[in-house]
């Protein structure tokens, strides 16, 4: 692991909590790894209506790794990361071809329960969106709805504990999500994402709508969490991608004949390989900040 420094974008003054090195929350993780893949990713197209927005898409995710998905605005982030967890089905128009296999079967034969999958593969949002509801209940929801086996208190606490969020609300368990911060509100949603002891947790720009010092909490939570979980997370923060992450996936959008814009994934290796020597010239472009 090295200590150089990669080109700065905004670190909202947090030299320490928000540093630039690749690799600074790696600390204390193995080494990367995809030799024990949750996903493989095969010839994955994506269209809305008539337009594709993703194009052949290919790449495995590893177990207890965490992937970063960076790129453009309108590269296909999102699209992609919704297809981990089919939640692309939720968009009308939306057509998913190839394969997301999830431990060798693919999420999108027609016998695989969508709502299992979810369950499975969990996901967090770039806006903090708890239920109007207790923090208490924000937890309890998604166990009580899986009939999960335990006491519900053990299994609350278990979860809020697991986001780093248990000392700050434990005296307010019954008092409104609503009314707690941003960053508190993220650290929930990622609570009541584990409460149902998913596998994969998929994280689309979750630190977008944070300040610095709340970044650099969802971010030691990640680098904890992914003891745990498989984590990939889509973030327009280069820093945090090479702060963070163990693998890094680089997509862009190629322009055709007739001006019609395709996602692409243009590179996808070690995060330090990406961020110190990326093969392709566009992944480095975009890392030294001289497109995108
Ligand atoms: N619900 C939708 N309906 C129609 N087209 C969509 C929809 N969502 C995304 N698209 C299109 O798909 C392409 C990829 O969008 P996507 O949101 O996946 O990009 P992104 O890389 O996540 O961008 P950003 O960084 O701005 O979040 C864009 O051309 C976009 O307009
Ligand atoms: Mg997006």
């Amino acid at each position: 692991m090295t200590d150089d420094a990669i080109p700065a974008q905004s670190t909202g003054g947090e030299e320490h909590a928000l540093s630039l090195t690749i690799g600074d929350r790696r600390r204390n993780r193995p080494e990367p790894s995809l030799n024990d893949p949750v996903f493989h990713i095969s010839d994955l197209d994506v269209w809305y209506g008539d337009h594709q927005a993703v194009r052949d898409v290919t790449m495995l995710i590893g177990r207890r790794q965490i992937t970063a998905m960076i790129g453009p605005s309108g590269c296909g982030k999102s699209t992609v990361i919704r297809c981990f967890n089919r939640m692309n089905d939720l968009i009308p128009g939306a057509r998913v071809t190839g394969k997301v296999a999830y431990h060798g079967e693919n999420l999108y034969d027609p016998d695989v329960d969508p709502i299992e999958v979810r369950r499975r593969i969990g996901m967090v949002f770039q806006k903090p969106n708890p239920f109007p509801k207790s923090i208490y209940d924000n937890i309890a929801y998604g166990p009580r709805v899986n009939g999960m086996k335990g006491t519900m208190d053990d299994l609350v606490e278990e979860a809020l504990t697991g986001a780093a969020l248990w000392d700050e609300v434990k005296d307010k368990l019954k008092s409104s999500a609503l009314a707690l911060s941003g960053g508190q509100q993220q650290r929930l949603c990622i609570a009541r994402a584990i409460a149902v002891r998913p596998e994969v947790i998929l994280m689309d720009e979750p630190c977008s709508a944070l300040d610095p010092i709340a970044t650099a909490r969802i971010e030691d939570l990640m680098a904890e969490l992914a003891a745990d979980f498989t984590i990939v997370i889509v973030t327009h923060n280069m820093q945090q991608a090479a702060r963070i992450s163990d693998y890094t996936a680089f997509f862009t959008a190629d322009v055709d004949d007739k001006g019609v814009r395709h996602g692409r994934l243009v590179e996808y290796d070690t995060t330090v390989k990406i961020f110190e020597n990326p093969a392709d010239q566009r992944t480095e472009d975009y890392i030294t900040g001289r497109f995108g």
